[in-house]
């Protein structure tokens, strides 16, 4: 028997957690929360918690990896054992190999890794809690963590996914809508809306996609915005008023 709620959407048009088909969840950020990174992130996006550590510019071992032009950029998905109900199996999967390798080339195109030589720059995430969507919240996180690291790019690269619930288009699933929808469909992008992610899972017509890619960018502008703001208030120094003459 399935566990299917008989409605994923209300008759007036809510989701089940109360949002409405085009809202992202609520998403909260900690910028520099490990001592030993040189840039790290705290995030939480609805029932997700994710952790990201980002070390380097750093001499790349083995030696062998080491490219003489630029550096290497290695990113590691790994999700808890306890962050999911049924106990994640320790160590890589085909599916964390997977995320960690798309991951890393949705950064490819921002990160200047020709100024770095020789060197690996490492992105270690960790989820702590699992809710769906956990790809897109690790990208996030992993943006701000390289910006705390101060590893030069080009601009942030944001990431949310749309996906098909009860047959309407709706934008950032939640595990109960990702278990039981009809498709699943992970973007990142830059600042300048060039697309480094794409992903589907299901099926969808080339309208749907149009209509999903609409709510997409609406969502990852939200998001650029909250990343901008924990940014400026973590870098941004107050300027001082000069004193009133008297
Ligand atoms: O997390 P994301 O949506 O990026 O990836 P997914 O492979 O589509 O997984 C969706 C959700 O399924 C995850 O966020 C977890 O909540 C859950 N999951 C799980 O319960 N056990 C796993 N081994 C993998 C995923």
């Amino acid at each position: 028997m399935s566990d299917k709620p008989e409605k994923l959407i209300t008759d007036d048009g809510l989701r089940l957690d109360g949002r409405h088909a085009d809202e992202i969840r609520p998403m909260k950020i900690e910028i520099g929360v490990l001592s030993r990174a040189d840039g790290s992130c705290y995030l939480e996006w609805g029932r997700n918690k994710v952790l990201v550590g980002v070390f380097g510019p750093r001499e790349a071992h083995p030696r062998r990896s080491q490219r003489a032009d630029t550096a290497v950029i290695r990113y590691k998905y790994n999700m808890a054992s306890f962050s999911v109900e049924d106990r994640a199996r320790p160590g890589p999967s085909r599916r964390s190999i997977e995320i960690s390798k798309v991951s890393r080339e949705a950064f490819e195109p921002v990160i200047m890794a020709e100024l770095f030589p020789k060197t690996a720059i490492d992105i270690f995430v960790e989820v702590l809690q699992a809710d769906a969507g956990t790809r897109t919240a690790a990208i996030n996180a992993s943006s701000i963590a390289l910006a705390d690291a101060g590893i030069p790019m080009k601009g942030l690269v944001t990431s949310c996914a749309f996906g098909k619930v009860d047959g309407q288009i709706v934008l950032d699933l939640n595990k109960e809508e990702d278990n039981h929808g009809e498709a699943d469909f992970p973007v990142a992008m830059t600042q300048d809306g060039e697309i480094t992610l794409l992903q589907m899972d299901g099926n969808l017509t080339p309208d749907e996609i149009r209509k999903g890619f609409e709510l997409v960018k609406k969502g990852c502008k939200e998001i650029l915005e909250i990343q901008q703001a924990v940014l400026r208030k973590k870098f941004e120094t107050p300027v001082e008023e000069p004193e009133a003459e008297v």
